[in-house]
């Protein structure tokens, strides 16, 4: 195959975090050590993964820097919004995710990190209530906004390119309105008459960062970019999108553990998944608006895995639960309980129980920087809207329902799609085969 014509990741590229908090400055402290050889990027499929290029006597497995021009760590320039003034060393101590021996080791570089005024609507996360917020008059003044933010950013620090990435709480559930989010038309009018309920503060982020030139990736499970209006931004300003929410412990942890039963051919007559964490996303979660915007995230996991119009027998009627419960001793150590009731031979019923003890920022970390290395990558390849190859990272894939397409959630179809992104971008064949 033909190399592919994708630009060099020459030049800086400049990070725009929108929010400062727990997951934010894991990600930035962690790039930041890594820089000065303190710390090892683990978790970071860029930074680690090999993969196979070629077959038969001309297979050799190559890290992604090898197949494709990645961004390089030294290159990265962070910037970030936040609702609170607390520059990204005081937000770092203050969400004790990472011990102080590590944040103090960059602490120079951290301190200089101070979040602009954030584009903010308490309505959206009732339980924030900070003092660095913008006075916009409209959503559409919001927009203009941040686009001067975006534009000065990357003047200032010499940036050939910018990502933005949402690692900002979750937002208060926005359903789809036709509407409103149907076309790019209707949403730009609906921004310049402040329609305050349908426009979400992330929508100005995302319109944003594509009017300038930007990908725009969503960690949280917000409907943001997951709307028609925003693919066809992305679409007229050839930009890639991607999102939605971070896939971390639990639905790691079930987008990997479903196939188990799925390729077996054994039935599933129940999953329960709780949890406990005390971080302030734990907090804004404690909402029911916002939480039940995680939940439809998180209950969309099991249903493309577990078909029960493929498999009837197995899969009909499965009751799926999820519940986050805010519990402040944990912190970020988030512990998760999957309870899983199975039937096997004859429907004779089984359980399954998986207790993580994990991390929950240390695990986000890795998959800020791949989104946003990967996203950089793709516009540079010339890949624009919805960037599938991504769901890998996602716990709520994006995909265009408005043609039928199914979201992929099971973790090595997704890893396959990655792979064969990588294999195409690099010039060599895509394939499907196992290793
Ligand atoms: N850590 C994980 O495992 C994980 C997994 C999936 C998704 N997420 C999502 O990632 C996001 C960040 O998580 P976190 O633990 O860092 O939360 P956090 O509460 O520590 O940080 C979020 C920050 O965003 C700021 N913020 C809120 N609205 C904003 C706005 N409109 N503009 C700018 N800043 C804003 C808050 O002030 C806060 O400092 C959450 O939405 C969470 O649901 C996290």
């Amino acid at each position: 195959m033909e190399k592919k014509n994708v630009k060099p990741a020459s030049g800086k590229l400049g990070v725009m975090c929108v929010g400062l908090g727990a997951v934010a400055t894991t990600f930035i402290t962690g790039v930041l050590m890594v820089r000065k050889g303190l710390s090892k990027p683990v978790g970071s499929m860029t930074q680690y993964d090999k993969i196979r290029v070629g077959k038969g006597e001309n297979q050799k497995y190559l890290p992604y820097k090898e197949i494709v021009p990645i961004a390089d760590l030294n290159d990265i320039v962070f910037g970030a919004w936040d609702v609170f003034p607390e520059n990204a060393y005081q937000s770092a101590v203050h969400c004790e995710v990472l011990k102080e021996k590590d944040i103090e080791s960059v602490k120079d570089e951290l301190v200089r990190i101070v979040p602009m005024k954030a584009a903010f609507d308490r309505n959206f996360a009732k339980r924030l209530d900070g003092s660095n917020v913008k006075d916009a008059a409209t959503r559409w003044d919001m927009v203009e906004q941040l686009r001067e933010d975006i534009r000065r950013f990357k003047a200032e620090n010499n940036c050939e390119r910018i990502v933005v990435l949402w690692a900002a709480s979750t937002e208060i559930y926005v359903p789809v309105c036709e509407e409103v989010h149907g076309t790019l038309a209707a949403l730009e009018k609906a921004m310049k008459a402040d329609d305050r309920e349908h426009v979400a503060p992330s929508m100005c982020y995302a319109y944003a960062a594509l009017a300038e030139g930007a990908p725009f990736i969503m960690g949280a499970p917000n409907t943001t970019v997951d709307i028609p209006a925003m693919w066809e931004m992305a679409e007229k300003t050839k930009m890639p999108i991607a999102g939605k929410d971070f896939k971390t412990g639990q639905t790691l942890v079930k987008s990997g553990f479903a196939p188990i039963i799925g390729t077996r051919c054994l039935g599933l007559s129940g999953w329960f998944s709780t949890n406990i964490l005390g971080n302030r996303d734990g907090l804004v979660l404690d909402e029911p608006a916002n939480f039940h915007t995680k939940e439809v995230s998180k209950l969309s996991t099991l249903e493309s895995i577990l078909e029960p119009e493929k498999q009837p027998d197995l899969y009909t009627d499965y009751y799926h639960k999820v519940r986050i419960n805010y519990y402040p001793p944990r912190n970020d150590n988030k512990e998760g309980w999957d309870n899983i009731d199975i039937f096997g031979w004859m429907g004779y019923p089984m359980q399954i129980k998986i207790n993580f003890l994990c991390r929950d920022s240390i695990l986000a970390a890795p998959l800020c920087l791949d989104l946003v290395l990967l996203s950089d990558l793709a516009a540079r390849a010339g890949r624009y809207g919805i960037q599938r190859f991504l769901s890998f990272f996602l716990k709520s894939p994006m995909h265009d329902y408005t043609q039928g397409e199914v979201p992929v959630n099971h973790l090595f179809q997704q890893y396959v799609m990655l792979k064969n992104a990588i294999r195409e971008m690099g010039g060599y064949e895509a394939d499907e085969t196992i290793d």
